[in-house]
């Protein structure tokens, strides 16, 4: 169970009172795809699988890779050449098969078919195989138990291939037929970069489906997918919910990152940054009141991304007396 921190600065910034941050940056392998490859890796090893493949755009596969790895199972993970260094390194260390392709995760999914098909290899890809779906579920059923068993009233998720989203709304939809929890459910929100947002087109052209984003890039690479399979479940969580989709842009993810780290000592990925940037900005908005409960989704760890923040400190001569000014050394 990840924690869902109340952050009483950040939210004082952004006039929301209850403002809490579900980070799961603390898992294994340092994103949230640890919950699918869990129950993934454990049930394809409980049906004899014997070797899987999958297209990811880097943490995904970090997380079934390294899973597998322990389960004793083999691997073949397809991914952009430009996804995180680190989540490369993580996959071969494993002792996976890792290809790289000159091109997008839609890229790496076509050759991942290609693969299933030639070598009969179990398709691990998002909403193929069943299992990753129920993993993810389980942020939504922590965050309502954490909430004693209240349902909040919106949740923000940065959305790539959209299987958070959908597992939360799933996890809700459960727990109500359970009997488990009662009331509305929350507004459901889809987060998208500016440089990649064919959900958030689909959505404010009121239709069920996206259409593939073209020369998609954003530099947070875990919701740079042109083309969700379950784009139109994504869309259905949010028309059912009364919720809606945003984008956002790189240079405001990069800014709230900071401001994150410096009012609440957090160090977020820029995915999560973006929920943020999009709660502030439907506040800002008035879509979200004051005296909402407000859940965003911190989906990994900063510290899987180093190359989003560029500072040069300076580098004192040994003798050097410290000059105690402040200075601002992003270089925004
Ligand atoms: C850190 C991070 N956040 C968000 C996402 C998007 O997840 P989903 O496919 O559930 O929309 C990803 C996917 O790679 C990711 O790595």
């Amino acid at each position: 169970m990840t924690p869902l921190l109340p952050l009483q600065k950040l939210g004082e910034d952004m006039s929301l009172k209850k403002l809490y941050m579900k980070d799961e940056g603390l898992i294994p392998t340092g994103t949230f795809k640890a919950r699918g490859a869990a129950v993934g890796v454990s049930k394809a090893k409980e049906v004899g699988v014997h070797e899987l493949a999958m297209p990811t755009n880097g943490n995904a596969g970090a997380a079934w890779a390294l899973y597998a790895a322990r389960a004793g199972l083999k691997t073949t993970i397809v991914m952009p050449n430009d996804a995180p260094k680190i989540t490369r390194n993580e996959v071969a260390l494993s002792g996976a098969n890792l290809y790289l392709v000159n091109g997008l995760i839609s890229d790496a999914g076509k050759i991942v078919g290609k693969a299933v098909k030639d070598y009969q290899l179990y398709d691990a890809s998002t909403l193929k195989e069943p299992y990753r779906i129920e993993g993810k579920k389980t942020m939504g059923l922590e965050i309502v138990e954490q909430l004693n068993w209240e349902i909040p009233d919106v949740i923000l998720y940065p959305t790539g291939g959209g299987v958070g989203l959908i597992g939360i709304y799933k996890a809700l939809r459960e727990l109500k037929e359970l009997g488990w929890v009662e009331g509305k459910m929350p507004r459901l929100v889809a987060v998208q970069s500016t440089g990649c947002a064919p959900i958030v087109k689909a959505w404010e052209e009121g239709k069920k489906e996206s259409e593939f984003w073209d020369d998609s890039e954003t530099l947070a690479f875990g919701i740079n997918v042109p083309k969700a399979l379950g784009d139109f479940l994504v869309l259905d969580a949010i028309y059912n919910t009364s919720g809606c989709a945003i984008a956002i842009g790189d240079e405001s993810m990069i800014q709230e990152q900071e401001r994150i780290a410096h009012l609440e000592g957090s160090f977020i990925c820029p995915e999560g940054a973006a929920a943020f940037v999009a709660a502030r900005r439907l506040r800002e908005k008035g879509w979200i009141s004051e005296n909402d409960t407000v859940v965003v989704l911190n989906t990994g760890a900063g510290i899987k991304y180093p190359n989003t923040v560029n500072i040069e400190p300076e580098i004192l001569q040994k003798p050097d007396k410290i000059i105690r000014e402040k200075k601002n050394l992003m270089n925004h």
